[in-house]
């Protein structure tokens, strides 16, 4: 049985660490060609890097069949990148390209969280311009780069397994989508978030992009959604769920269903939006929250 994204080849920026770390981990089960992309290669929670994980992945994949069909072979490199320079997140799509051939998953997941708490007028502009330089500037520029390369290829058959749209109606016009872009938005690009207006700032804005991309690509048939995960557990949540017992009392509740995420709750959903099962999903904040938003 091919997995579900069998001869897809995605890039997880940030995947070294926490969310991006468990959706290229995710992505590898189901067959797909990763590139494990990050400013930094260790994990910051610790472990084994991510590219080793990946390839203990596709082993087992060889015995199910997953990953390696009709000679093609799954593979994982690691190329770093610094998600907020142009030049070196058009480097990693030519070199993800120069070594699978194409790119139809681009991931957008390498962000840092609210550097400087407090309020407003006490804000720190480096700490402002820095959430605005890796979580709006370094999406855009994953956008940008990764819809060129899947504007120019030849778009791959759906899989056997999905029921694509173009086969279930009475029009002609080839629906085949092109490729997938999710972004890592939050539940704070919804709403406030006092004392963390860079990082609240920052992920409103990765919603304008997705959707203002989605439009922009939706003639090329390339899908353009966010994520907006709740409180996940992570490196960079762990000092206000883990390590501080008032933030930590009072941000639980927020979350009714099941309390705090895991990194794989938040994987699954990125496995929805980046396969053949979002046909017809674009320019979508998808909140995994556990019901945080709900209110
Ligand atoms: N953990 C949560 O609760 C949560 C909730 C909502 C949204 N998010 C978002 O999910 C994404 C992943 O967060 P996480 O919790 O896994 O964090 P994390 O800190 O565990 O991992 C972030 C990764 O991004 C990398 N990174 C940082 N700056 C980079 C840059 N300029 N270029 C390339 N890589 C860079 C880091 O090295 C790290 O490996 C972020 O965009 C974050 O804002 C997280």
């Amino acid at each position: 049985m091919p997995g579900r994204l069998t001869h897809k080849t995605a890039i997880v920026t940030g995947s070294a660490s926490g969310i991006g770390r468990a959706i290229a981990l995710l992505f590898a089960a189901e067959g797909a060609n990763i590139v494990v992309s990050d400013i930094r290669e260790a994990p910051l929670e610790g472990g084994e890097d991510t590219v080793a994980e990946v390839q203990k992945i596709i082993s087992k994949n060889k015995d199910s069949g997953k990953g390696d069909e009709e000679g093609r072979k799954q593979g994982v490199i690691f190329i770093q990148c610094d998600t907020t320079s142009a030049s070196q997140v058009e480097n990693l799509v030519q070199q993800t390209v120069e070594k699978f051939g194409r790119l139809d998953i681009m991931i957008n997941n390498a962000g840092v969280g609210e550097l400087a708490p407090g309020p407003i007028y006490d804000y720190p502009e480096e700490a402002f311009q820095k959430c605005l330089s890796v979580n709006v500037t370094g999406v855009f520029h994953g956008i940008k780069y990764a819809a060129r390369q899947m504007r120019a290829q030849d778009p791959l058959p759906p899989s056997s397994s999905s029921s694509s749209s173009s086969s279930s109606t009475t029009e002609t016009e080839d629906k085949t989508s092109r490729g997938w872009i999710v972004n890592l938005a939050s539940i704070v690009a919804m709403g406030a978030q006092p004392g963390a207006v860079g990082y609240t700032t920052s992920k409103h804005a990765v919603l304008g992009l997705t959707r203002t991309s989605a439009w922009d690509l939706s003639a090329s048939l390339i899908h353009v959604n966010a994520l907006c995960p709740g409180f996940t557990h992570t490196s960079m949540t762990k000092p206000y769920i883990v390590d501080n017992e008032a933030a930590r009392d009072e941000l639980r509740p927020m979350h009714p269903f099941k309390g705090f995420g895991d990194v794989r709750d938040v994987a699954r959903a990125a496995l929805f939006l980046s396969s053949e099962d979002a046909a017809w999903v674009t320019g979508v904040g998808l909140p995994v929250d556990g019901g945080y938003t709900a209110r």
